[in-house]
């Protein structure tokens, strides 16, 4: 007898029921006054008295068992009917709108790509910083004024931590972890405390640039930007080099383009100068090599760095800096054919 409990119990786990009817039926077959559970309950009386407890045991069992799977059953069943019937499979989805990329990141992808066609590559570093990678390596004496061309966010004194004001941070990073030749591209979001304004804002980009290696001379910067100024503006584009002043570059330069909006010819935008200042740049001082590690009798190297809202605002004709951050979607939509 318990062989044919089992066997039940077996079939009764294995049931299925796609319509009420066949679960109805299956109900009856099983459950019912003659169901089959039924006609083991009334064979039970004839089983002797010493087998009783066990097979009474394994009867609950199959009672039970039937009564919950018979409950499972009608559950998924009526599941399956409210999906069917509440859902109109035949309604048109609603469409996944594609975002669009940020004007900035289009820009800082070209900026890169352009580079990378000249052996650059990508170098990061953090956000939060120390004085050293910021400043100290960076030939900014402790108290010199040089340090108030960028006003810096400090979070601790004393050891000072701060936010980077600048991506050069990644380059004294990088000349402290390798050797020449070093071709790297720093991208990346800076902090400076700064009135928020159309034209200035507390946060911006940058991408900046640093090759080291032997004989690199002012010739070789000169060459690579006027390159990236024809990728990036036009072969037109011509640009012109002022003698500037930067702690870490020695020679020191800023660099301009000329308009692309009026060709060269002067107009508001260039303050009808035809020329607009678009990167500083300028030879790496030795003391900034000596202070990474790098012997500068041996080697010598570029650097460069541009503001990528700058560019963005070249490329784009962007008035209002604070557009970049504002996350408006109708601003943001309108460089949805830009990339
Ligand atoms: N770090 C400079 C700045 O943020 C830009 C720069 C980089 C200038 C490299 C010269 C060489 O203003």
């Amino acid at each position: 007898m318990i062989q044919k409990i089992q066997q039940i119990l077996g079939e009764i786990n294995a049931l299925t029921a796609a319509t009420a009817e066949e679960l109805e039926t299956l109900r009856i077959k099983y459950l019912s006054k003659k169901g089959e559970i039924s006609a083991l309950v009334n064979d039970f009386r004839n089983v002797a008295n010493e087998e009783k407890r066990e097979i009474g045991q394994h009867l609950n069992t199959l009672k039970n068992r039937a009564q919950e799977r018979f409950a499972e059953l009608k559950e998924t069943l009526e599941n399956s009917q409210s999906t069917s019937s509440d859902i109109d499979l035949t309604r048109p989805a609603l469409p996944i709108e594609l975002g669009t990329r940020h004007p900035l990141s289009i820009v800082k992808n070209e900026i890169i790509e352009i580079f990378a066609r000249i052996g650059f590559t990508i170098a990061e570093g953090p956000e939060i910083e120390d004085d050293w990678h910021v400043f100290g390596a960076l030939n900014f004496p402790p108290e010199h004024p040089a340090r108030d061309m960028q006003d810096t966010f400090f979070i601790e004194k004393n050891p000072d931590v701060l936010l980077r004001t600048h991506t050069s941070s990644v380059q004294s990073r990088v000349m402290m972890a390798q050797k020449p030749p070093i071709r790297v591209l720093c991208p990346g979001r800076v902090y400076r405390n700064e009135a928020i304004s159309y034209r200035a804002h507390c946060f911006f980009h940058q991408v900046e640039g640093l090759y080291i290696d032997t004989n690199v001379s002012f010739a070789d910067l000169k060459q690579a930007l006027l390159y990236f100024a024809k990728e990036m503006f036009g072969e037109k584009t011509e640009i012109r080099l002022r003698p500037s002043y930067f702690p870490f570059t020695e020679p020191s330069a800023e660099m301009d383009i000329s308009c692309n909006l009026c060709g060269g010819k002067g107009c508001p935008f260039c303050k009808h100068t035809g020329w607009v200042e678009i990167l500083g740049c300028g030879m790496v001082d030795p003391n900034v090599l000596e202070n990474c590690g790098i012997d500068s009798s041996v080697y010598s190297g570029y650097a460069f760095g541009m503001g990528v809202e700058r560019i963005t605002n070249l490329k784009y004709q962007v008035k209002d800096l604070r557009m970049f951050s504002e996350n408006d979607l109708r601003f943001l939509q309108q460089f949805e054919a830009a990339y």
